[in-house]
């Protein structure tokens, strides 16, 4: 799968980078994302959570939850259990933090993690949903059994990546934007010149579309959806245990 590291200087596998890359720019990294998608992924994000609630589940993880925005919008929900979990310590902290202001740290966990080695027993989660994290598993059929184990039976997994539009002057304008725009403004305003190119360059190396669909049949998801958003920029996929 996608082996496109952040630092390709250091003999460190793609996991342990991905790790220390996330620590550091976590302290910007909400400002950046909003500045970088035109804060267009607070609409996805609804969307995401949208499909979610109409499940009614009673539990709900979040994998590579980053900074907690999906695990706080799901206290929104009737779920009685909200797991948010995440490789970067340095992420949930800042995820702990967000939470506390907003009074919710009884109602949301958050536990270090790594979602190729899940910490949880067999059928323990309604849904599971990652946004914008799987592209960046060292693994990405591994993460996938892993939250296909995890799942309840018929339990639903939402996942909202990266894509790349079909539509010619959208894909020109994607490409300008993630090749030069992501890279110029992660050097301009985060203090890890290279985590932003890692994010562009992930993003235009990552399976999308009917290939990803065609992964996660392949790990054993059903009825599998795939819903571009703002004509593909970014795309939600439904998958059922
Ligand atoms: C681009 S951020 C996305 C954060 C958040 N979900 C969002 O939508 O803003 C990717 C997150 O994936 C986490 N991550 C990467 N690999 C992981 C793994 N194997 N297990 C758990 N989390 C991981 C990173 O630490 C980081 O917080």
């Amino acid at each position: 799968m996608s082996q496109v590291k952040p630092y390709k200087d250091t003999e460190a596998g793609k996991k342990e980078q991905v790790t220390e890359m996330f620590d550091n720019i976590s302290g910007n990294y909400d400002a950046l994302n909003r500045v970088i998608t035109f804060g267009m992924d607070i609409s996805w994000r609804k969307n995401v959570f949208k499909i979610v609630k109409k499940q009614l589940p009673a539990s709900i993880l979040d994998i590579a939850t980053g900074t907690g925005d999906m695990a706080i919008l799901y206290a929104q929900t009737d779920a009685k259990k909200i797991v948010g979990l995440d490789i970067s310590s340095g992420m949930l902290e800042v995820a702990k933090t967000k939470t506390k202001k907003k009074n919710l740290e009884e109602v949301i966990e958050y536990k270090l993690g790594d979602a190729e080695h899940l910490p949880f027993e067999n059928e323990s989660f309604d849904v599971v949903t990652v946004t914008y994290g799987i592209r960046n598993f060292e693994d990405l059929e591994k993460g996938l059994s892993e939250i296909l184990r995890v799942l309840s039976p018929n339990g639903m997994l939402v996942v909202l990546e990266t894509s790349i539009p079909e539509n010619f002057i959208l894909r020109q304008g994607y490409m300008v934007h993630t090749k030069y725009m992501l890279p110029l403004i992660g050097r301009l305003f985060s203090t890890d010149k290279k985590a932003y190119a890692y994010l562009s360059e992930s993003a235009r190396d990552f399976p999308y579309g009917k290939k990803l669909k065609a992964i996660f049949e392949k790990v054993g998801y059903n009825k599998v959806e795939v819903l571009p958003q703002a004509g593909g920029i970014s795309t939600i996929y439904k998958a059922v245990k």
